[in-house]
């Protein structure tokens, strides 16, 4: 067992925090549902952690009697497959691991026998519907292996990572990433790559829509499963089209090429939600929001004669609109506020999050501002300008950003140091 300090009980504790991201090149449909294989390789924006990121503690003590994890402050289950995955796979690679400080040494073969705590905590809203089991996942994964003083490389630990949910992979790196599917039956060359860091392409800019829906929609999960059991065409996007587009999507990015990546981004989510609708029962993941918002952007690049700016949809209807510099989201958020103001009581502050610097940029200073948008040249002149009200419940304005981290500020850590349970 572990030799103990002046204490009798000790507790060992490490904080991450890992950033969400979003695919531009969609994974959709596994090969092995057990170990989240997938049929076709993806790529993927890190978004920036300071505003979409999952920050986790996990902890160590003898006086612990069993796994224990909370989310958001609330205690849940740790008792999903999932879940015990990536905790056997990070114990198998357990190394000793040393508190100085606390004179405390934990041997490789006690991991085995120790129970841990893990308190995490996502700074955006889980109901959002934004891709929260990626950074979940990726940051649980990467916390425990920091703890637990596993010396794989990040590649590795995503393809623990991967185990919890295919897409939190990509979210062990910043910047531009590839999940590459891989050949091996046991997983492991399933894992994420960095094609870029956040400091190749800084001048993008990514605006989320986080778009009223009172409709459950269908897990990630089922959907692709479902989706891999029924649709004719997936097998067409996976075998064909994908490696086509993954060859021209790393090019796009390498020559940060916005035109290439942009028409790219937008066909590959509208496949995306083409193979759904093509699955039997269809899924219909946007609503008319979603097409609303499909259809300014696609109106107004029409008009430019070149595109201003990328859309795509994962599984909701949540829009990631992605441009190419400051001065183009700005004309983007104006037609954004103008299509789809907030609620009267709502106040401008907590309508667009994030970046707000991007409402000076707009011109847009208070709710009056607001009213007196002019509508886009492109839509002047055609069918009635309408105004979706209440539509969009609130916009994040972020960029691309960087990959996980150890937090070592003691005083951000989740869980009490001398109790090890949630602060
Ligand atoms: C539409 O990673 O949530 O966001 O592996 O079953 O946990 P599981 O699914 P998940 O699927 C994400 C699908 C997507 C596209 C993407 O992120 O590539």
């Amino acid at each position: 067992m572990a030799e103990k300090g002046s204490e009798s009980e000790w507790v060992v504790m490490a904080t991450g925090r890992s950033p969400t991201n979003i695919a531009v090149i969609k994974y959709w449909g596994k090969r092995d549902e057990d170990l989240i294989l997938p049929i076709n390789d993806s790529i993927s924006l890190t978004l920036d952690p300071l505003h979409l990121s999952a920050t986790t503690t996990a902890a160590v003590s003898p006086g612990f009697s069993r796994d224990r994890m909370w989310l958001n402050g609330k205690e849940i289950p740790l008792s999903g497959e999932r879940y015990q995955k990536c905790l056997r796979e990070i114990r198998k690679r357990a190394n000793e691991n040393s508190d100085e400080k606390k004179g405390i040494n934990i041997k490789k073969e006690d991991w085995e026998s120790l129970h841990v705590h893990i308190s995490s905590y996502n700074n955006f809203p889980t109901a959002a519907g934004l891709a929260s089991s990626a950074a979940g996942f990726a940051c649980l994964v990467f916390t425990l292996a920091k703890l637990m003083n596993v010396k794989e490389d990040l590649g590795q630990i995503s393809s623990i990572a991967r185990q919890g949910s295919g897409s939190a992979c990509r979210s062990l790196f910043g910047g531009f990433v590839k999940w590459t599917m891989g050949n091996n039956a046991d997983g492991s060359d399933s894992l994420a790559i960095q094609l870029a860091d956040e400091a190749h392409w800084t001048d993008l800019v990514v605006i989320i829509a986080v778009v009223s829906s009172k409709q459950k929609e269908t897990s990630s999960t089922s959907g692709m499963r479902e989706t891999v059991q029924t649709s004719a065409l997936i097998k067409h996007r996976a075998e064909t089209v994908v490696p086509a587009r993954m060859l021209k999507m790393e090019e796009a990015i390498a020559n940060r090429d916005f035109a290439s990546f942009a028409k790219l981004a937008c066909s590959d989510s509208n496949q995306f939600h083409a193979v759904c609708l093509d699955t039997s029962p269809p899924i219909f993941y946007m609503n008319d929001t979603s097409h609303r918002i499909i259809n300014l952007v696609e109106k107004w690049n029409h008009s430019e004669g070149t595109p201003q700016v990328a859309y795509t949809f994962d599984a909701g209807p949540n829009a990631v609109l992605i441009s190419p510099n400051r001065k183009t989201a700005a004309l983007l958020m104006q037609r954004l506020l103008y299509q789809f103001p907030p609620n009267q009581e709502t106040d401008l502050t907590s309508f667009v999050v994030g970046d707000k610097s991007i409402l000076q940029d707009a011109g847009v200073r208070s709710m009056k501002d607001i009213g007196n948008l002019e509508p886009p040249t492109e839509i002047k002149d055609k069918v009635p300008h309408q105004r979706f009200t209440g539509d969009v419940s609130y916009f994040i304005c972020t960029r691309v950003g960087s990959g996980p981290k150890v937090l070592t500020d003691e005083t951000l850590a989740l869980l009490d140091p001398v109790t090890g349970l949630p602060k």
